[in-house]
């Protein structure tokens, strides 16, 4: 038996991640935590908001699929890399935010990390087994979003409705808002370093717009192996929380019957100008990769609720990271600051209702 803890129970990848433990029978489901909504005795222990990991010191788990969306998943992944405790990661924001200490933490506690996210359990699928140095790069692939082939001038005026239409995948309000600017490629690019320990150019960023193609990996004799498959994030649960059995899912593979066609294209960052932020908030490191999350989430909350244009995040983001300081957190307090801070700076710079 595995003994899942599972925060973010409510959301996209929570109410997922149910279904996955309910059709394995050596999945049990021992902790379930929302921000707000009620759990009705999903699990013998539940919390609803407040500190996540007085839930975790209850259960006890042997894995905790953090599903917690934004900067507030930072204690329970904390928690689960220095207890040694299997970590099945979906809140990436907490990884971007929390690098180094994240890393530091997960030596210390000597347990597993395992991505959720489509494209980096893919990446981590096909280096499993290979030696770091026959890696030459890898490749994050992302449909585009919805706004994908538009120009600046077209999406000025458009609003939450339009940005919530995702093309490809079924998710939660703040990752779709994300893909649909490209902060969730920038997000992901981070991510992909601390997970895969590349440096920033050799790591890339390609759109694929049917979202079939999840990652490649391209190695130094040429040869590149890719992840494919339809988009349907029960597959990355269920290889994190069945790992390394790879247990059966109720998602098809590949019909290949009537033919497949998979095309490729850079990313327009004149118009979806956070993937280069994200990119340079990476390589100048410190906290600055906290402070691009911290304020892609005011902007974002804030386009969400009608206050900000949808050009207006980048405009947000850009602005506040002009100004922080991005010093390196030497523990969690200082990278607690360093978010606040970021925060304040983005709000600032949010139009006055
Ligand atoms: N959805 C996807 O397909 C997908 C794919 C890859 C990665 N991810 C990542 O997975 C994470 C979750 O995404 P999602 O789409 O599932 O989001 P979502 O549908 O918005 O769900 C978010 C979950 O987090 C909970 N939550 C929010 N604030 C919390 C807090 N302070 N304490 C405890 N729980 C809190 C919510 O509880 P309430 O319902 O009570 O508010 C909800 O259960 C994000 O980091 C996202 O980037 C998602």
């Amino acid at each position: 038996m595995r003994r899942v803890a599972l925060l973010g129970a409510t959301g996209s990848i929570g109410r997922q991640a149910v279904e996955i433990v309910e059709g394995h029978p050596e999945l049990e489901l021992v902790a379930a935590a929302s921000g707000s909504q009620p759990l009705d005795g999903l699990a013998p222990l539940t919390q609803v908001g407040g500190d996540l990991t007085e839930l975790l010191e209850r259960a006890q788990p042997d894995v905790v699929l953090n599903a917690v969306v934004g900067f507030a998943g930072l204690p329970a992944t904390l928690w689960a890399l220095e207890n040694g405790v299997t970590l099945a990661l979906a809140n990436k924001e907490s990884l971007v935010a929390a690098g180094e200490l994240a890393l530091a933490a997960k030596e210390r506690g000597e347990g597993f990390l395992l991505p959720v996210d489509s494209e980096h359990s893919a990446v981590f699928q096909c280096l499993e087994g290979r030696e770091p140095e026959q890696v030459d790069s890898l490749v994050i692939t992302g449909s585009g979003g919805p706004f994908r082939g538009r120009g600046r001038e077209e999406l000025e005026d458009v609003g939450p409705e339009e940005a919530l239409v995702h093309p490809t995948w079924n998710m939660g309000p703040k990752i779709t808002v994300d893909s649909a600017t490209l902060a969730n490629k920038g997000l992901e690019l981070i991510e992909a370093h601390f997970l895969f320990g590349l440096p920033y150019e050799r790591i890339e960023v390609v759109l694929q717009p049917t979202s079939v193609v999840h990652a490649l990996v391209r190695f130094r004799d040429g040869a590149s192996l890719a992840h494919l498959g339809y988009p349907d994030m029960r597959v990355p649960i269920s290889f994190a929380l069945t790992y390394p059995e790879r247990a059966a899912t109720p998602v098809p593979s590949l019909d290949l019957s009537q033919g497949l066609v998979l095309e490729f294209e850079p990313p327009d960052l004149e118009t979806f100008p956070l993937l280069a932020l994200a990119r340079e908030a990476g390589e100048r490191s410190g906290t600055h990769p906290c402070a691009f999350n911290a304020a892609n989430e005011v902007a974002v909350a804030a386009f969400l609720e009608g206050k900000l244009p949808f050009l207006g995040i980048a405009t947000t983001v850009e602005e506040t990271l002009a100004e922080v300081d991005g010093a390196p957190a030497r523990d969690v307090d200082d990278l607690l600051e360093a978010d606040a801070a970021a925060r304040r700076l983005a709000e600032r710079g949010l139009p006055v209702a």
